[in-house]
């Protein structure tokens, strides 16, 4: 995340997350999925900006910049982001406030969506993160950080990697439990994607529920390869190490899975992945300039919308907080 001061409160831009390796080690008693998982945050990214409020209420509006929020032919849920209670910013900073005894401080929260729905880029936890930060900001002290961390564990798998996922300027975590338990991973160097979204979305629990429906288990992957391949900067062991179980569960919720890792692999890559829980994947290019044209012939000929993303890179947000409050 970039947090800065605005004139009334503060803005952030967070960034959406793509899942390098992603393998599913067995079901929990809850009924959720222990997994091990390595997310690395990429430049595709939502901003949000929120200011006080005279009353107690939470009031979320939502702005698409040009290039997004259209739907393309056949398309489903991609854009349709709620902004009543059920919308996760809302949830997270009204959990926030209670715990922090502010109930009567109503806000008003900016966003700027640029980052898919059910996409698997996680860009509805990412906003959440970023909710759960401006209010810390609005509301709170450092010490109340562990507060912040324990909601985000509760509304949502992913929350946690897009507050601590952070090491040495690059956002790139493996994640543990339900993907909540974050380790903080090296890497050296940025990375060029392409992200390409179909015009399917696919529902992260129908995704789990598929899985569970098929009786082949497979041998269990291991993201080692691909974790040197990081660590030394070697592109080959990194594409060639990307990885997700969930692919094949996904390709039964819509066959937009196989259409468009067909319509990837038309171009010259380093590797390609569905990314979560779908429908979007992604690929990984030697250079920025190989990847934008990926991109521009993607959105001519391919029937599915792409976007250049580059790995993110931005100091962790105990340090931002810092920063901002002195600068108060
Ligand atoms: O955590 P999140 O709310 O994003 O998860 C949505 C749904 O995906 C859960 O309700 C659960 O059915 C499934 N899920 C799972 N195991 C995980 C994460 C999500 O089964 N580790």
């Amino acid at each position: 995340m970039i947090i800065e001061k605005s004139q009334d409160g503060f803005r952030v831009k967070v960034p959406c997350k793509v899942n390098l390796f992603l393998e599913v080690l067995g079901k929990r008693d809850d009924g959720y999925h222990s997994l091990d998982t390595v997310m690395m945050a990429v430049s595709l990214v939502d901003e949000l900006e929120i200011t006080r409020r005279n009353d107690d209420r939470i009031e979320l509006t939502i702005e698409f910049p040009e290039g997004f929020g259209h739907p393309l032919d056949g398309e489903d849920l991609a854009w349709h982001i709620p902004a009543d209670q059920s919308n996760l910013i809302v949830r997270a900073l009204d959990q926030l406030r209670c715990t922090l005894g502010k109930n009567g401080s109503g806000v008003n929260v900016r966003l700027i969506k640029r980052i898919p729905a059910m996409a698997g880029l996680g860009g509805g936890s990412a906003d959440a993160a970023a909710a759960l930060l401006l209010g810390l900001l609005l509301w709170g002290t450092n010490e109340d950080f562990p507060s912040a961390r324990t909601i985000a564990s509760k509304l949502g798998s992913d929350i946690n990697f897009f507050l601590d996922g952070h090491r040495n300027g690059f956002w790139l975590a493996r994640c543990t439990g339900r993907g909540e338990e974050i380790e903080p991973l090296l890497c050296h160097q940025p990375l060029h994607f392409v992200i390409a979204h179909p015009p399917r979305g696919c529902g992260t629990r129908a995704v789990f529920t598929a899985l569970d429906d098929d009786a082949n288990q497979s041998r269990r992957e291991n993201p080692n390869s691909l974790l040197t391949g990081l660590i030394e900067g070697d592109l080959d062991a990194i594409g060639g190490g990307v990885f997700n179980r969930l692919e094949t569960a996904a390709m039964r919720c819509t066959d937009w899975i196989d259409r468009s890792r067909k319509r990837i692999d038309r171009y010259d890559h380093r590797g390609q992945c569905m990314s979560g829980s779908g429908s979007a994947r992604f690929c990984l290019c030697s250079t920025r300039e190989q990847a934008e044209k990926i991109v521009s012939e993607l959105q001519t000929n391919g029937g599915v919308r792409a976007y250049y993303a580059q790995s993110w890179q931005s100091s962790g947000i105990d340090e931002q907080v810092k920063r901002i409050r002195n600068e108060s």
